[in-house]
């Protein structure tokens, strides 16, 4: 038996179409996974299904800011044996000019959105009993601050503390909650980021990385394990990849 072999198990992705969610969804797909893949743009979405291998596959539209979206995706759903949260936004500002939107923009898709959508899947028993892997993408800036990155970085930390908790609450029913915590990886956030500073600001940060930028496999190898049965006795982690 191969421990890392999705092949009968249903995985949801938000965040998919686009990125880090893009390329788990697709490498999930390889390793025998069936995925359902969530997001706004449905142009992207399609984008991301034509990558995927093998059959049964499904595109769930969503604004996961919108209750009612969430409401509607987590209805749709089949049993899930995991779930991969990674959407996200990266709007960067110095402390001075933090405001209530500012904070309610980022915490709603950054931390909101991933809470409520789980409250959601355990309210309506989406999730499966047996070895159900939830995993969190959180970053490494939670250890490694940056500057500009309050409002990114809090709602992160609180994703963590959250993953935690969920993960106490939920092992009696064999299902597991992590968070990855990944340093750079070339992706349009990432391009996005980048825009905000220097040329010499993104190099120091790209040579902070031992192992140089990650790529999206990188992540998406990584969640690959965290689905499969190969990490059941795996919970309440927070594993860095940060290219050292
Ligand atoms: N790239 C990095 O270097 C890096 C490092 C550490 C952590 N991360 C984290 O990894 C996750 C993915 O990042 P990425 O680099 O792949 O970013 P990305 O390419 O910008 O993808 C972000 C995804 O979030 C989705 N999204 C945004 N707002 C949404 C909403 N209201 N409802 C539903 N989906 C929404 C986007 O889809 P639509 O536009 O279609 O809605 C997109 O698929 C994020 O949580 C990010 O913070 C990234």
């Amino acid at each position: 038996m191969n421990a890392f072999d999705l092949t009968g198990k249903t995985i949801l992705v938000t965040g998919a179409s686009s990125g880090l969610g893009m390329q788990c969804a697709i490498t999930i797909s390889r390793h025998g996974g069936t995925l359902v893949i969530s997001g706004r743009n449905q142009e992207r979405l399609q984008k991301t299904f034509d990558h995927l291998e093998g059959k049964g596959h499904e595109i769930i539209p969503a604004d996961l800011t919108k209750e009612g979206d969430t409401k509607s995706l987590v209805e749709k759903l089949p049993l899930l044996n995991g779930v991969i949260y990674s959407t996200g936004i990266s709007e960067l500002s110095p402390a001075r000019f933090i405001t209530n939107e500012s904070i309610e923009k980022t915490f709603k898709i950054s931390f909101d959105a991933s809470v409520l959508l789980t409250s959601h899947l355990l309210a309506k028993k989406k999730l499966a009993k047996a070895n159900c892997s939830l995993l969190f993408i959180s970053s490494i800036s939670t250890r490694y601050p940056f500057v500009g990155g309050a409002m990114y970085i809090s709602a992160k930390a609180a994703l963590e503390g959250y993953a935690r908790v969920l993960a106490l609450e939920l092992a009696p029913k064999r299902i597991r909650s992590n968070c990855i915590a990944p340093a750079f990886v070339k992706t349009p956030m990432l391009d996005g980021t980048a825009e905000n500073y220097s040329q010499e600001a993104v190099k120091k940060i790209e040579d902070q990385q031992i192992l140089g930028l990650g790529e999206p496999e990188d992540v998406a190898n990584t969640a690959v394990f965290y689905m499969s049965d190969a990490s059941r006795w795996i919970t309440a982690t927070n594993l860095i990849l940060g290219g050292g």
